[in-house]
């Protein structure tokens, strides 16, 4: 029997990650995760909301099962699996959403913020909330650990479960965000917040030469005497104290200080790089299908209760 508490969390994969992906959500959940009985859930029917491409659909699937073991993550201390090989996923998410209602739907801030930029929304991302509570209460999570723009979609979550606690009596666990604590906003080559779409990012895979051309773009002036924003990042790849004094005896040099950073950002990228370049698709199926099968055991476990409470069985 595990004692400790359940943590749930899905992953979609993003495209090319960067070092503020790494510094504010990857490493601070490498650094907890091992204190939960960690479900960690690539969310590829969530993706098919915004996806038509099924060859890219199968590769951000791989990919981001590649980037969680790169950086850390040990599938027999974490269970990694793929939402679209429980079948009870999409199967709990049609009971919730017969239970919600649709202006309730309505105020969920995926659907809202496509509606209000006058687009069209599928039926899928109407629904998306009570897909992610079905990802989450079939496990009887206590912990959700996701970004602050995920936070509504855990009480929504909340609210399915009470709704059916309500309805059919006590089934659902009402689970709890985990908020993850990162370094606070990393900041990219220009200074603003590191984001793929401002173009600013050093990419937490790419080559040693990827990573020498973002460093070399960051932004200084011509003075010499402002390497703030070259400070600010390479404070995250070693501490204050040597800094100051590296950054006083360098004092006006941009380009030595860059490249002691571009040597202190292999030092830490390159390990995981190698680690994620010798991950092959056999390891990684092996992942998934070992993951999908302790999934299933809590699942379907679940999912029967859930069967006879509504009255299907
Ligand atoms: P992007 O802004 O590049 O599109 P995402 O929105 O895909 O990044 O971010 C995924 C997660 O990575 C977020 O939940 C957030 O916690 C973290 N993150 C992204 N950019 C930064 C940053 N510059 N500083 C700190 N954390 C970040
Ligand atoms: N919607 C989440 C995101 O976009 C991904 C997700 C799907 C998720 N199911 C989940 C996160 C369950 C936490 C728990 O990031």
């Amino acid at each position: 029997m595990n004692s400790k508490p359940r943590l749930l969390t899905g992953l979609q994969s993003s495209g090319d990650l960067h070092i503020g992906n790494y510094f504010g959500a990857l490493k601070p959940f490498v650094d907890t995760y091992e204190k939960y009985d960690s479900f960690l859930m690539v969310a590829d029917y969530h993706a098919l909301t915004s996806l038509k491409d099924a060859e890219v659909l199968r590769e951000n699937v791989k990919n981001a099962v590649r980037d969680y073991l790169a950086v850390g993550v040990d599938p027999e201390k974490a269970v990694i699996f793929r939402q679209s090989d429980l079948s009870e996923h999409t199967e709990l998410a049609w009971v919730f959403d017969c239970l919600v209602s649709v202006p309730f739907l309505q105020q969920a801030h995926a659907y809202k913020d496509k509606v209000a930029k006058g687009l069209e929304a599928n039926a899928g991302l109407f629904t998306y909330p009570m897909l992610m509570a079905a990802d989450i209460l079939l496990y009887d999570t206590d912990v959700v650990p996701v970004g602050e723009d995920q936070r509504q979609h855990i009480e929504y979550a909340r609210e399915a479960a009470a709704k059916f606690n309500h309805v059919y009596g006590q089934t659902f666990k009402e689970p709890k965000e985990m908020i993850l604590k990162g370094v606070g906003v990393v900041p990219g080559t220009d200074g603003q917040k590191m984001s793929k779409s401002y173009g600013n990012t050093i990419p937490l895979f790419g080559s040693k030469d990827d990573i020498s051309k973002a460093v070399m773009s960051i932004v200084t002036d011509s003075s010499g005497e402002h390497p703030e924003h070259v400070y600010a990042i390479h404070s995250l790849f070693k501490p204050k104290e040597e800094l100051d004094t590296i950054y006083g005896i360098n004092r006006g040099n941009y380009k030595m200080l860059k490249e002691m950073l571009i040597e202190d950002i292999e030092g830490v990228l390159s390990p995981m790089r190698e680690a994620r370049e010798s991950i092959t698709d056999d390891e990684v199926a092996r992942v998934l299908s070992g993951g999908a099968e302790k999934a299933r055991a809590v699942a379907s476990a679940k999912m029967e209760v859930v069967r006879h409470a509504v009255g299907v069985r």
